[in-house]
């Protein structure tokens, strides 16, 4: 018993010597979503800190970041996040996928699958309230009806 005990916390010990990549891609604020679409900013605010960590190339890394196996954890959402939906690069999206990705925010929100709940556990200013849902679903339906096919 105690030899696990010391091996693992060697495990432990070693890992953190595997930091994460913690450089974020540059920002061209061109491209960005909330800037392209002049986002109010009571809904910017909003959007920022509760997807911008994952969804964007402007993620705030927050202490537990620079602790093993958690970085790994988190940084697996980031690349998955980003991957799937980057805010940052939005502007490089063709028509058709800028209207299937806001049809996702719209449902993910919704369905509160959005923001990750092991992330608003941690990140309680991350949760969306009542209130915020709806603002942020009104908010992204109206930027979808307002797509533009023929640009
Ligand atoms: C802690 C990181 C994290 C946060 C915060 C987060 N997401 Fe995600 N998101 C992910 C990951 C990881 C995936 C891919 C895996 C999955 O679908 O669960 C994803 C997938 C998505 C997808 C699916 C894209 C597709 O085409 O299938 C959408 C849309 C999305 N997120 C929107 C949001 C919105 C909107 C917010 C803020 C309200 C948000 N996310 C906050 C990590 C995050």
């Amino acid at each position: 018993m105690k030899k696990i005990f010391i091996a693992l916390l060697v495990v432990l010990v070693v890992i953190q010597f595997f930091q994460i990549d913690k450089t974020n891609p540059p920002v061209d604020l061109n491209k960005d979503f909330l800037k392209i679409n002049n986002t109010p900013a009571d809904v910017a605010s909003v959007v920022k800190a509760s997807c911008y960590d994952c969804h964007s190339n402007e993620t705030k890394y927050p202490w537990y970041s620079s602790v093993q196996p958690a970085a790994w954890f988190l940084k697996g959402h980031i690349d998955e996040g980003r991957e799937e939906l980057n805010f940052s690069t939005y502007g490089d999206y063709q028509t058709k996928r800028k209207d299937h990705k806001l049809e996702e925010v719209i449902e993910l929100i919704e369905k509160d699958e959005m923001p990750l709940a092991s992330y608003t556990i941690i990140h309680k200013e991350a949760s969306l309230s009542e209130e915020n849902k709806t603002k942020l679903i009104e908010y992204f339906k109206k930027i979808k009806s307002e797509l533009n096919y023929n640009e």
